[in-house]
């Protein structure tokens, strides 16, 4: 009996010596991680998952002080090296203006400056410069790009890249039946892109939708708006669920509705959407419908139809977009392919169904 109970204590202190053990070399090697190594460490759900040579997004809440993400990721700007010109719009923390920026070279570049607003509290600073140093990380054609930002002089700002023909949605309405179908596959094309990067990177956008897409002068459209839940709040069409979080219900995905299951296949669910809102010159989904009648109508099996003058392939390719179960959408890689070859052989398609 004696050798019984001494043999557990001697196995129970050797788990439990793992465990320190095992303990404290995570945190040594956490403490030894450069900066470049937590950029190539994939932090989904909480878990580390190196992938050597592949660029992985880093959330900037990981960080203990957000100032720090915002230094590592984005570049500070000379403020003498911005001139605004004239506010464009309004956004949730201040006016939103248009100007230019002297680059380094010397060269002058039309921006876009989104500014904070005086009086602000430290959580607003951070949840507003949380944009810029999620933008700062990326690094494509199809994304937004940040210029810098000015943190060390007021107001605090943030300098992107100037799109002229402003947001996708209100460009679109502006000009209702003016494009060809290659057109507006092109467009589509490149937000597609964009979200492969974004989801190679690891980021879930959590709100597309042509109103969070830019859109500049040879008609490149360019995926904005990040910053996790800031990006909800700043939405008007986010809306409060039963279970008190703010969402876009009628481009969001069932599973992120009902039980936050945000991920590339729920981005996947909202690209659709975007492809109907697309090909349909910014009507609004599912019309007057209120929200509780999307959320009931989808899960009965009703998808959007065809919207005029659309090919078939495209209306299937959304309905890929909305299937119920995420894991049977498509993948961006898939995307873009099938809308390069729609691009390179567009005739023998039909046009309507
Ligand atoms: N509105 C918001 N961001 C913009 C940008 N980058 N260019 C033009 N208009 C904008």
């Amino acid at each position: 009996m004696e050798g019984a109970v001494s043999s557990l204590s001697y196995s129970l202190f050797l788990s439990l010596f793992y465990v320190v053990i095992r303990l404290v070399c995570q945190w040594y090697i956490k403490s030894k991680m450069s900066s470049d190594d937590k950029r190539r460490t994939n932090y989904q759900n909480g878990h580390a998952l190196p992938y050597p040579g592949v660029k992985t997004y880093v959330d900037p809440d990981t960080y203990e002080d957000p100032t720090q993400a915002v230094h590592e990721f984005a570049k500070e700007i000379d403020p003498t090296r911005i001139r605004i010109e004239r506010v464009i719009g309004a956004g949730e923390f201040g006016e939103v203006c248009s100007g230019r920026l002297r680059t380094l070279g010397k060269r002058e570049i039309a921006v876009a400056i989104k500014t904070l607003k005086g009086g602000y509290v430290e959580r607003q600073r951070r949840d507003f410069l949380r944009e810029a140093s999620i933008m700062g990380q990326f690094d494509d054609p199809n994304i937004i790009r940040l210029e810098g930002v000015v943190t060390r002089s007021r107001p605090v700002m943030i300098v992107v890249e100037y799109m002229e023909n402003g947001s996708l949605d209100s460009f679109l309405r502006k000009h209702d039946g003016h494009f060809t179908v290659i057109q507006l596959v092109g467009m589509l094309r490149g937000i597609a892109s964009g979200v492969r990067y974004l989801s190679d990177m690891g980021y879930v956008h959590r709100d597309l939708a042509a109103r969070n897409i830019l859109v500049n002068s040879n008609l490149v459209c360019k995926v904005s708006d990040f910053g996790l839940s800031r990006v909800l709040e700043d939405d008007p069409e986010a809306a409060y669920t039963t279970t008190g979080g703010k969402i876009p219900i009628r481009w969001t995905a069932p599973e992120a509705i009902s039980y936050r299951k945000f991920s590339s296949a729920s981005d996947a669910w909202s690209y659709g959407i975007v492809m109907w809102e697309v090909m349909s010159y910014g009507e609004r989904p599912y019309w007057e419908m209120s929200n509780q009648d999307v959320i009931l109508s989808i899960e009965e099996g009703y998808r959007l139809p065809a919207p005029m003058g659309c090919p078939v392939v495209l209306h299937q390719l959304m309905l890929h977009c909305w299937q119920k179960e995420r894991s049977q959408r498509p993948k961006f890689t898939d995307v873009v392919s099938f809308l390069d070859k729609l691009i390179r052989n567009p005739s023998n398609e039909p046009i309507q169904e």
